[in-house]
């Protein structure tokens, strides 16, 4: 391995501000360097365009995604004024990880070569460096700071650097080589016998409170008491979880819960996947190459088969063993008495590629009275990700933790042998479905059952999060003060000026939670809804998908009341399948959203950071004949589009521009103004008590032929 450590995830306070800045430079280049080293180990093109598995992006994708986000976050920051590359930036912007209802179809992807990838790579890392040169800087650093979205990006490309090793562990071993940058640990054995330690009982507080940059679900506050119980001395080995497979429990359906039972039968699993069944016995699959099995490495599994493995392993031994939930790891922590990773030397834990790129034996680092509480690999608690109290959205990245809080997603702690930066931390909370395989194992423990401290599955199914909330209720919900629904309001007005034109497919653009859609979906064939939040569109996927909708709204300070809508109460039952919501930049669409006979654009253009972008090429998108419905409260504020950027509102040449006479000057070319400006009014309800009230601005417009 190479001497020279790779830079910890900086602290946010200090008293030197030039010196913070070379820091975060340095920490960013030394990411990006690494990231790309990754890549050095795959063989050929064709290593980067087929998929190491069906359900991902193939590695082009991951390649490219990284510098995308940069400058995604950039943009949306203020800190980038232009897209650098911007039909690379369509295709890079969303994982599969993040969205799992993207189309993972194909034939929608002409994936560019890898050397414009690269190219596209130096672009966006200059560009990244121009913006840390020049960008205010002050400390300590702030959630709200513009360096706080550089971090985000530099954070994000570590998650990435993990994943796209187990995508590349998983990829055919004809298309990787080994790379002295990285060698795996190369000593194995016996492993030694695993043991109990017991972990007497005491109190855990959680929530990030250490200076450094943290993902929005590490912080508020969450404290409870943990009982004594016992846990495994070491990881389970290769060799402990041999037995369970030698006993036949992959085909022991007694061992699994329904979930695994479903998952093991679809992935037809009779052992771990990583390993390998040889003539000459077993074997095992690393990043780069197979080797004979390490019987003294932790085994990698999926939070099922650990779970299974636990109920195995209390049936043989009559003990109560099973996974630790996420406050008794921190027992372990605080047990061993462990500190964070220091800046200038290396971990005393496989960890943040301080020693090899693989897992190690599992008795080589000692945390007190046990080993690997952090780093080797990630240990799988039985604890579905939850919020704590007073969880935020943080703004620029409202869709990295929420859709996890479904039940589904469970936490796993303490970090691999790739962990690094944020990932490394105590406070690091990375949950994944519990049939994903990462570089992870587990630890199990003995212990009475853990009482759901903190997750009450349920609360999942009500959207509580305030903002959601409002539209939700402001799309959804009752009328107030005698003013009709807006969403339906414009749909009704766009479907009456229809009349008899061609009425195919509409597009829902700035759709938000989705209502116009499914309104327009009663007179179209096909309605496309597009937000740029992946989290608004998130109510209108439930209500698509179950038909109804469940949220909280705040009543008086602390109150909330409790609401379900359904789309048969709203007459709306029949447009289920005729609508489809998709994640998308108004100013940067994926081309094959074209050809409509209608876009409705309703409270969007002064939310976008280049409404010209917009209102320039929307006629490209429109059949001949067709409609452009734009509803704007024309509050143009500079937090969402640059001064120099605004459609209207300002003095030109010494009179009133307006928003409609900007509008005509952009559209006029390829558009007839045929109904407007109307106003028509809308209210969001934010407490039982208090109502905005606005009268939104609509103009219709008709494509030239
Ligand atoms: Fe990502």
């Amino acid at each position: 391995m190479s001497s020279a450590l790779l830079p910890r995830t900086p602290s946010l306070s200090g008293d030197d501000i030039a010196a913070k800045r070379e820091e975060i430079r340095a920490y960013f280049h030394a990411t990006f360097d690494r990231y790309e080293q990754l890549f050095e180990v795959l063989t050929s093109a064709a290593a980067y365009y087929e998929k190491p598995i069906p359900l991902r992006h193939p590695l082009i994708f991951y390649f490219g995604h990284t510098a995308t986000f940069f400058v995604n976050k950039l943009l949306l920051a203020g800190l980038l004024q232009a897209r650098i590359e911007p039909r690379f930036e369509s295709m890079f912007a969303v994982g599969v990880d993040e969205m799992s209802w993207d189309d993972l179809d194909a034939a929608n992807y002409d994936w560019p070569s890898v050397d414009a990838v690269r190219a596209y790579r130096r672009q966006v890392r200059a560009a990244v460096d121009g913006v840390i040169a020049t960008m205010p800087l002050s400390l300590p650093i702030e959630w709200d700071a513009s360096v706080w979205v550089i971090l985000m990006g530099i954070e994000h490309e570590r998650i990435h650097l993990e994943t796209s090793s187990v995508l590349i562990r998983q990829h055919a071993l004809k298309h990787v080589r080994p790379h002295p940058a990285w060698e795996p640990w190369r000593e194995s054995g016996a492993a030694p016998l695993n043991g109990l330690v017991d972990i007497p009982a005491g109190e855990v507080s959680l929530g990030k409170i250490d200076s450094s940059y943290g993902w929005d679900n590490e912080y508020g506050s969450h404290s409870a008491p943990v009982p004594a119980f016992q846990a495994g001395r070491h990881l389970v080995s290769n060799q402990e979880f041999l037995e369970f497979v030698q006993a036949g429990g992959y085909a022991d359906e007694a061992w699994w819960d329904a979930e695994g039972r479903a998952w093991k039968g679809y992935a037809q699993a009779a052992h771990p996947t990583f390993w390998i069944a040889a003539d000459d016995g077993w074997r095992l699959r690393l990043m780069l190459e197979e080797v004979p099995m390490p019987w003294n490495w932790p085994v990698e599994v999926n939070c099922l088969e650990a779970s299974a493995f636990c109920a195995w392993k209390a049936a043989q031994t009559g003990l109560p063993v099973r996974l630790p939930s996420e406050d008794e790891w921190v027992r372990l922590y605080e047990h061993a008495d462990l500190a964070e990773v220091s800046d200038a030397s290396p971990a005393n834990a496989n960890l943040h590629l301080d020693h090899a790129a693989s897992p190690c034996p599992v008795d080589t680092f000692r945390h007190g009275e046990l080993y690997d509480v952090v780093g080797n690999v990630w240990q799988w608690t039985q604890t579905p990700i939850y919020p704590f109290d007073g969880f935020r959205v943080h703004p620029l990245y409202d869709d990295f933790t929420t859709p996890t809080f479904d039940g589904r997603h469970n936490l796993f702690k303490g970090g691999s042998w790739i962990s690094s930066g944020n990932e490394s931390r105590k406070s690091a909370r990375y949950a994944f479905r519990r049939h994903f395989f990462q570089h992870a194992g587990f630890r199990y423990v003995v212990g009475e059952p853990v009482v759901s401290n903190e997750t009450p599955v349920h609360s999942s199914h009500y959207e509580t999060d305030k903002l959601l909330s409002e539209y939700a209720e402001f799309h959804y919900g009752g009328t107030h003060f005698d003013v009709e629904n807006f969403p339906k309001a414009l749909a009704d007005l766009a479907i009456r000026i229809m009349g008899k034109r061609p009425a195919r497919t509409a597009l829902d653009l700035g759709c938000a939670a989705g209502r116009s859609s499914f309104e327009l979906a009663r007179h179209f064939e096909r309605v496309t809804g597009i937000d740029f939040s992946a989290r608004f569109i998130g109510l209108g996927v439930q209500m698509a998908e179950q038909g109804r909708l469940r949220y909280t709204f705040a009543e008086e300070g602390e109150l909330v009341s409790y609401h379900e809508r359904s789309l048969a109460d709203l007459g709306l039952a029949q447009t289920r399948g005729k609508v489809a919501f998709f994640q998308g930049d108004a100013c940067n669409l994926k081309p094959n959203f074209t050809g409509y006979d209608l876009i409705l654009a309703a409270n969007l253009i002064d939310r976008l950071y280049s409404p010209a972008k917009f209102l320039d090429s929307v006629h490209e998108r429109l059949n001949p004949g067709g409609l452009l419905l734009i509803a704007t409260p024309c509050t143009w504020l500079e937090e969402h589009t640059p001064r120099a950027e605004w459609v209207g509102g300002f003095k030109r040449d010494g009179e009133n521009f307006t928003t409609l006479d900007g509008l005509k000057a952009r559209l006029g070319a390829h558009f007839r103004l045929v109904e407007g400006p109307l106003d028509v009014p809308f209210v969001l309800r934010e407490t039982k008590r208090k109502f905005q009230h606005t009268l939104s601005e609509v103009t219709v417009w008709e494509r030239l032929g």
